[in-house]
């Protein structure tokens, strides 16, 4: 792969760029009304306008011609039939097998992985409808009401975003928490006020060695044993997701209540593996079949819509036009449902762990920027406490705003109001309102040079019919697909995530002089300070 700035299309979204970075959106929509219709897309269930950017065709040319540059295509191919796109771990990259329906056919290092994965999907099923019905008896025989999830990362984001965003179908009676930090407050607070004997954990973990999840699945352990008085009561309240089966085993989790998965699903492309468990049980095996059904037609839209007509590709182009053109630093991820109020955060680790990379993948220096920092709340929170920034700050952040036509309770109105500030906010963020127009409208100069909002703020809107386990499906694959688009185009390994690893390691060697009581003189002068502050607390906090 050649230097990414120097490809003909680079050079020309750089020339190009020049020509349209003063072009308000005003005039791009003056001069061309109909991109209102041309800039908008279907697939999956979800409907895309992207008018509201600040790009025409020629951009728009111009991206499809670097994504066509960079071999995105091929490498979309590559990902979508196995080949080892995860070089730096040297894996295959396959979550999309994870929603393949039951005959198709797909090899991870030459084996058919389908019929492993529906072999764990049924095995799941038959676990959820089990706690479901009551079937499944506690260790003094009561059945399950309070499921906890102890995770973390993929873990943790994927199965709690599923499990909120789709609460209104889940099972009554049964209640879902999730587990993730190491602080014991968050672990105490779950605990608070369950009865062990009607509590099952799922202990969700890819490698079953990360220090956080084993901390609190081990105190978890211990209150279980407590509360019912043995220690065979682990089997009946524990199970595990792994792909480390024997670390599970070692835990106390009876083998036949793993459910395993495979290193060709990075954490964070986790969630509809049996990481997704907690949720199943929540919303039960026939919705979380539709969820998959939801990502895998956005799979095959991905796969097969040529680029211009690719939503995946066009939001992940877009993107990468403000993040390496505009030098737009963060994208705004703003949910107008409140049911998707994680999923900013969900988006984080997608985004941020995948392409959050200043080495491509053959370990050579990255020339531009690569992932842009995904933040966001639901909409209409966010209104009365960030927008302003939005509006009128001097920072450019391209947001992608999502809504639906139904509403998810009984009251319309609150609907009818929620999405008119969607749609308000994505015209004012567009549009703006000039100094002329406030002086049209009476406000005195001197006002109308505060209230003036330049405008010229992109937005994505993608709309969906309902929220349901279908469109969550495809949302979920849309922004899996966007986010590997943009790190094709780097060039970057967008499946490893190196860069963790050292406050981790970093971590184990100071908790060990924290419990010895001896710190190291390895460290610099501030951690060393900072560390003897907090031990001498702790010893008169002990004394
Ligand atoms: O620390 C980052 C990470 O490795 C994520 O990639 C992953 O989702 C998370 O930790 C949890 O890992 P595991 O599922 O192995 O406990």
């Amino acid at each position: 792969m050649g230097h990414l700035t120097m490809l003909p299309a680079w050079q020309a979204l750089r020339a190009h760029y020049d020509e349209i970075r003063s072009r308000h959106l005003r005039d791009l929509f003056t001069e061309d009304p109909e991109r209102a219709k041309r800039y908008t897309l279907e697939a999956a269930g979800l409907f895309l306008d992207y008018s509201k950017n600040r790009l025409n065709d020629q951009t728009l040319e111009a991206l499809f011609n670097l994504a066509r540059e960079r071999g995105v295509e091929a490498q979309r191919d590559a990902m979508l039939s196995g080949a080892h796109i995860n070089t730096s771990e040297d894996r295959a990259v396959l979550h999309t097998a994870l929603r393949a329906p039951r005959d198709a056919v797909i090899c991870a290092n030459g084996h058919n992985v389908v019929p492993d994965v529906h072999k764990v999907l049924d095995h799941m099923g038959a676990f959820a409808q089990a706690i479901r019905s009551g079937a499944w008896r506690g260790f003094t025989g009561q059945p399950i009401r309070h499921i906890i999830n102890i995770g973390i990362g993929g873990s943790f984001l994927g199965p709690q975003l599923v499990y909120e965003a789709l609460k209104p179908y889940a099972l009554r009676g049964l209640t879902c928490s999730f587990v993730a930090n190491i602080d014991g407050a968050e672990l105490a607070n779950a605990l608070q006020d369950k009865d062990p004997a009607e509590t099952l954990f799922v202990i969700a973990s890819k490698t079953f060695t990360t220090l956080e999840t084993l901390t609190n699945a081990q105190l978890a352990r211990d209150w279980l044993v407590e509360g019912l008085g043995a220690q065979a009561a682990v089997a009946r309240h524990c199970v595990a997701v792994s792909v480390n089966v024997q670390a599970a085993v070692e835990f106390g989790i009876d083998a036949n209540n793993i459910f395993g998965f495979w290193d060709w699903v990075g954490g964070r492309y986790s969630v509809e593996s049996a990481i997704g468990l907690t949720a199943m049980v929540a919303i039960g095996g026939d919705l979380f079949a539709e969820l998959l059904a939801g990502s895998r037609a956005m799979d095959e839209h991905f796969q097969s819509a040529p680029l211009g007509a690719n939503m995946p590709a066009i939001m992940g182009l877009i993107s990468l036009w403000y993040n390496n053109f505009f030098g737009a630093q963060t994208v705004a991820i703003l949910p107008y449902a409140h049911a998707l109020a994680r999923l900013p955060a969900y988006l984080q680790q997608l985004a941020m762990e995948s392409n959050g990379k200043r080495v491509d993948a053959r370990g050579e220096l990255v020339e531009v920027d690569t992932g842009p920092i995904v933040w966001g709340e639901p909409g209409v929170d966010g209104q009365h406490s960030f927008h302003q920034l939005l509006y009128q700050g001097t920072r450019l952040v391209p947001c992608d705003m999502i809504g639906f036509m139904e509403p998810l309770s009984r009251y319309q109105r609150s609907h009818d109001l929620l999405m008119a500030s969607l749609f308000a906010q994505a015209e004012a963020l567009a549009f703006g309102r000039t100094g002329e127009q406030l002086r049209a409208l009476g406000v005195p100069p001197s006002r109308a040079k505060f209230e003036a909002c330049e405008g010229n703020r992109p937005t994505n809107m993608l709309l969906g019919q309902r929220l349901d386990a279908r469109t969550l499906g495809a949302l979920i694959a849309l922004y899996e697909h966007s986010v590997f688009v943009q790190g094709a185009i780097w060039g970057v390994d967008s499946f490893d995530q190196w860069g963790v690893e050292l406050g981790k390691d970093m971590a184990r060697h100071i908790i060990q002089e924290i419990e010895t009581g001896s710190v190291g003189a390895d460290h610099d002068p501030s951690t060393r300070r900072l560390l003897a502050r907090y031990m001498a607390a702790r010893r008169a906090g002990q004394g």
